[in-house]
């Protein structure tokens, strides 16, 4: 019923005879030149976030490219100072051609394949955060062919299921990521790492899951992790990331401020000196951006349901789908207006599945060629794109003090044969 909540729009959103502007653009200008499904970022909000984090951890405060990669994003978090992460062989490479120093990059990833490794030790890797005992032995042969002897973190599981949804769960026992703590895997790790030539070891880390409101999970995850942590008087110490955002009316989640407040603290009661390192993406990315949509039919079922289709869905956005995750909608023409009409929010797709908001607020004006858009969409959306249905991808508008950068441009039809073979 009630307005969009304001928090919920990125930092320099204003709202001026009822339209929504950010980054000093009408967005709704926006959609008319660059066409529609369309991410508009508010750089000066991942500015704001980055420094926020820089401030917080230091150089210790790495990005998770994972949430939204490009190259001007690894570019704008280089500029402020963070470091980034990278779980694959794809995100590194696009990290790479964005001129990010190697000694700034951290390498990720459950099953790292030989080239991921050969060429992350080629570039210098700042970090490989090692996950398994295959990936030792990987390591081990490729130095031992002349490769140069990387830093590494262990992965550790501290056993502890951090309160959110069962797939973005990774620091409990049952998981795929890394060696347990409770098994035993971590000691054995730890003393076959230490006895290698091939590697040196600099820190443990931990990552517990993703899109985490209590602090209260982080706190467990450092109490289990102390006491095996702290004989082993390591230099750095990463906690991962996993800080949680606010999606829809109602959610307020912690600063990236007070999460630091709440690490420090606990490392600290429980002796833990090593210098801190971080890696949030959410956090960073998710409310800096919106989608920008336009509606194309609308479809009232009387005593049922009206269902709004727009001209995206579940391939810009699969979170609804993946996660049963909420957004909040509105029209930026009526930003501040009362929302009382209750709709299913549907993508272009060919499945019922193609939800993207389920009971969607929005004004009882709504109109077939109004601009339609969910807020909190710069994590995990556009990363997490797909062609399905050989939907075009759609582009993303990096806007700051009335200037436009198309950051990543659309897909055009004929993207999709590129890779056919003739
Ligand atoms: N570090 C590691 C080792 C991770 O696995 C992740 C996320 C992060 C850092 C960043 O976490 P964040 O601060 O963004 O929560 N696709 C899912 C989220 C998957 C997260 C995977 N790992 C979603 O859309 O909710």
């Amino acid at each position: 019923m009630t307005p969009l909540p304001r928090h919920l729009l990125p930092l320099t959103a204003d709202v001026i005879g009822g339209r929504l502007h950010v980054g000093g653009c009408d967005v709704i200008e926006l959609a008319d030149r660059y066409g529609t499904p369309l991410f508009v970022y508010d750089e000066v909000h991942l500015r704001e976030r980055a420094r926020e984090a820089v401030a917080a951890f230091g150089d210790g405060a790495t990005y998770a490219s994972k949430a939204f990669l490009c190259r001007a994003m690894a570019q704008l978090v280089a500029e402020e100072g963070m470091g980034i992460d990278v779980s694959t062989g794809g995100e590194l490479h696009v990290v790479l051609a964005a001129g990010t120093p190697s000694d700034r990059i951290t390498l990720h990833g459950n099953n790292k394949s030989v080239d991921e490794l050969a060429r992350a030790l080629d570039i210098g890797v700042g970090r490989i955060v090692v996950d398994s005992f295959e990936e030792i032995d990987r390591i081990e042969e490729l130095v031992a062919k002349g490769a140069s002897q990387p830093r590494v973190f262990l992965r550790v599981t501290p056993g502890v299921e951090a309160h959110t949804h069962e797939y973005v769960m990774t620091g409990q026992d049952d998981t795929k990521f890394g060696f347990g703590l409770a098994s035993g895997a971590a000691h054995e790790a730890v003393a076959r790492v230490r006895s290698s030539e091939a590697m040196e070891l600099v820190g443990i880390h931990a990552h517990i899951g993703s899109n985490i409101f209590l602090l209260s999970s982080f706190e467990k995850a450092i109490e289990r992790l102390a006491p095996f942590v702290l004989p082993l008087a390591l230099p750095e110490l990463s906690l991962g990331g996993g800080l949680g955002v606010a999606y829809v009316e109602g959610e307020e989640a912690p600063t990236i401020t007070e999460w630091s407040g709440v690490l420090r603290r606990s490392c600290a009661e429980h002796g833990l000196t090593a210098k801190l390192v971080v890696e949030p993406g959410r956090s960073i990315a998710a409310a800096a951006a919106l989608t920008l949509y336009r509606v194309g039919t609308i479809k009232e079922l009387p005593d049922i349901r009206t269902y709004v289709s727009v001209d995206g869905g579940m391939s810009d956005n699969p979170r609804p789908v993946l996660y049963g995750s909420g957004y909040e909608a509105f029209l930026p023409r009526a930003t501040e207006a009362e929302r009382p009409l209750v709709a299913t929010v549907v993508g272009k797709h060919c499945e019922s599945g193609d939800i993207l908001v389920r009971d969607a607020h929005l004004p009882a004006d709504l109109v077939v060629g109004d601009v339609l858009a969910t807020p909190v969409t710069g994590a995990y959306g556009h990363s997490m794109a797909s062609n399905y249905n050989k939907v075009p991808r759609p582009p993303v508008l990096f806007v700051r003090d009335g200037d436009v950068r198309v950051v990543v441009r659309r897909e055009e039809l004929d993207d999709l044969l590129a890779l056919d073979s003739d």
